[in-house]
């Protein structure tokens, strides 16, 4: 593969990427080893992937990491992920921390065991104040689910005759204060959204591999940045 990372200009670089972490149960089937191994296993990557997203100057990196869907899995799956999200908060605080990365957290908290939720929010607080790059974690995420949180918000402190705006809907929606996202990713072969910052990839390039996320490394990354940078945005002008 060519050396993309060189060929980066990085004035240019995507300001927020997203990305929909598919793949994992297929990497762990190839294997004949259980779902939550592959997730193990995505979880991995997250940290060669940030390391690269923080060299190349990237602002935020959003991951979708469960869906309000997701629920419709098998329990012990469920579970494993609340376990993996945790060891991997225990585990990685301090890096994340000493990197300079700003945790936040996008989603509903509601209905994640306490245990998780009290890592998780610990982990955001631990990071207060940080700004080399934001790392927005999104669980128990559904993009319909935040665009009707954010009408309610907005709607609970309406005064009479107020009419909501883009501005004021994107004041209440859980990325409040992030900027658009310029480059969706998809690994595994899927090529869809699936109900994930519906409102935030409006004008998003999307770049879609087979590679699993299991396997997903930093070179993939930078021909992505690459491939993105060769794209001609219009935003809908000319
Ligand atoms: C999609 O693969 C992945 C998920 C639903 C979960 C993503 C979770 C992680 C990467 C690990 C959790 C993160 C941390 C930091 C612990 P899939 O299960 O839908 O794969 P498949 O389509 O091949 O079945």
């Amino acid at each position: 593969m060519k050396d993309y990372a060189s060929l980066i200009d990085r004035e240019r670089v995507p300001r927020h990427v997203a990305i929909i972490m598919d793949g994992n149960g297929r990497w762990a089937k190839k294997r004949s080893l259980p779902r939550v191994e592959g997730h193990r296993r995505g979880a991995q990557v997250i940290e060669s992937l940030m390391d690269a997203a923080i060299e190349l100057g990237i602002g935020v990196v959003s991951l979708y990491a469960f869906s309000t869907e997701n629920w419709s899995r098998p329990k012990d799956e469920i579970a494993g992920i609340w376990r993996l999200l945790e060891i991997f908060f225990e585990a990685n605080i301090e890096k994340i921390r000493g990197k300079g990365v700003l945790l936040r957290h996008s989603g509903s908290m509601r209905h994640l065991p306490a245990s998780t939720r009290r890592i998780i929010e610990d982990s955001v607080g631990q990071t207060r104040g940080n700004g080399v790059i934001t790392l927005n974690f999104c669980l128990n995420y559904g993009g319909r689910q935040e665009l009707l949180d954010a009408v309610n918000g907005w709607a609970a402190s309406r005064r009479p005759g107020d009419r909501i705006t883009g501005r004021a809907l994107e004041r209440h929606l859980y990325t409040a204060g992030l900027p658009d996202v310029d480059l969706l990713i998809r690994t595994s072969g899927e090529h869809r959204i699936s109900n994930f910052l519906l409102w935030q990839v409006a004008y998003a390039e999307m770049i879609f591999t087979r590679v699993l996320w299991p396997d997903f490394k930093p070179r993939h990354l930078y021909r992505m940045i690459y491939e993105y940078q060769q794209r001609d945005r219009r935003f809908g002008g000319l």
